[in-house]
């Protein structure tokens, strides 16, 4: 049994409550934090939580915790990670780590220090596609591998405020888990250097403020391979999150921009559903995340994605967003 804290009870952390609530077995939420406790609250009712609290300090004195998943905004992860870390607690983050690089390796570092279990939510590795496909690559099954391409749409219309949207979001909190999933592919093979090409396609009137919405991103690997990752934040037929990997032996693709297999025929034509988001298509991957993250806190040995893991998807994320605005290839040595 693991007893969780859950910080950041806001879109994915409502998410992630349900299914740590309903899906993870040996899993239980014992207190819930968020500094907005009114949302806290109600979610605490929804699932019959007993500590509400406005701080992980406030938590681990009313309830019992041995672990904290953290859902909370990006630049509250390092200070939280630090707190949870000096309590002892195994902690998952979701993504990004950290705001930067730096940032992302003190709290790996701070983690390995207090000996603690430390995740990173990179949930597309646990989507079964991918990791049936990721299986096929490490077994050899498409030779050596040169090409991957990966794919992340947002479901459209784009809804968000660029006013309030930080620079580089388009890299350090989407295309990060596109990032993750190439370096996962790519086993012991580095990243060496990062081209990125970005706009404002979507919100062309938010470009002179920075804001970036649609991104094509190469990365180049030291074994040759090279890897093409784009974005948009807005696919007018919904949620797409694709990736091919092309090797000397063969393919393989992962994801598919339907949500079912039926495909409904009418004097219309052919009409397969595309509408979802993230936690209603990739559910099932976010349970197993946490599943993998409770079992290694009950002491299992299990693959995972590392805080290092977290640093170098970071360090690419960072130098795509150098390399659009100074417009030329950045080395993955000039991050980190
Ligand atoms: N893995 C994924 O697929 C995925 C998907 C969406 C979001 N995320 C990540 O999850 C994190 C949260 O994203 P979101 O979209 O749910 O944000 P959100 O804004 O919807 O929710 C954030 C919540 O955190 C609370 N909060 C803010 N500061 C806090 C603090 N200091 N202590 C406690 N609570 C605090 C807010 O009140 C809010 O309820 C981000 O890091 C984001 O990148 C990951």
């Amino acid at each position: 049994m693991v007893n969780i804290a859950v910080v950041g009870t806001g879109r994915i952390g409502t998410h992630h409550i349900g299914a740590l609530v309903d899906r993870v077995k040996g899993a239980t939420v014992t207190a819930l934090v968020d500094t907005d406790i009114a949302r806290a609250e109600e979610l605490a009712r929804t699932y019959s939580i007993d500590c509400v609290a406005a701080s992980l300090d406030e938590a681990f004195e009313k309830a019992a915790a041995d672990a904290v998943v953290i859902s909370s905004p990006v630049v509250t992860h390092l200070p939280l990670i630090r707190t949870a870390a000096a309590a002892g607690k195994a902690i998952f983050t979701e993504k990004p780590i950290g705001k930067d690089t730096a940032e992302a390796r003190e709290a790996t570092e701070v983690t390995a220090q207090a000996g603690v279990v430390f995740q990173v939510g990179f949930n597309r590795r646990f989507s079964e596609s991918w990791a049936v496909a990721h299986e096929n690559v490490s077994k050899g099954l498409v030779g050596e591998v040169q090409r991957y391409h990966s794919i992340t749409r947002d479901p459209g219309p784009y809804g968000g405020n660029p006013a309030t949207t930080p620079i580089g979001t388009i890299f350090k909190e989407t295309l990060i888990h596109d990032f993750d999933t190439i370096n996962w592919f790519m086993g012991d093979s580095r990243p060496v250097s990062v081209f990125a090409s970005a706009d404002a396609l979507i919100r062309p009137d938010a470009k002179n403020d920075g804001f970036l919405d649609s991104a094509v991103v190469v990365i180049k690997y030291d074994n040759g391979a090279i890897a093409t990752a784009e974005a948009s934040f807005s696919a007018a037929y919904g949620y797409d999150l694709r990736g091919e990997v092309f090797g000397s032996a063969g393919m393989v693709q992962m994801g598919e921009p339907t949500n079912t297999v039926a495909r409904t025929f009418t004097d219309g034509g052919m009409v397969v559903p595309t509408e979802g988001t993230d936690t209603s298509r990739y559910h099932e991957s976010y349970v197993a995340e946490f599943d993998t993250f409770c079992r290694r806190v009950m002491g299992e040995g299990l693959p995972h994605p590392s805080g290092e893991d977290g640093v170098m998807a970071q360090a690419i994320a960072e130098a795509a967003q150098l390399s659009t605005s100074e417009s030329r290839l950045v080395r993955i040595e000039e991050i980190l």
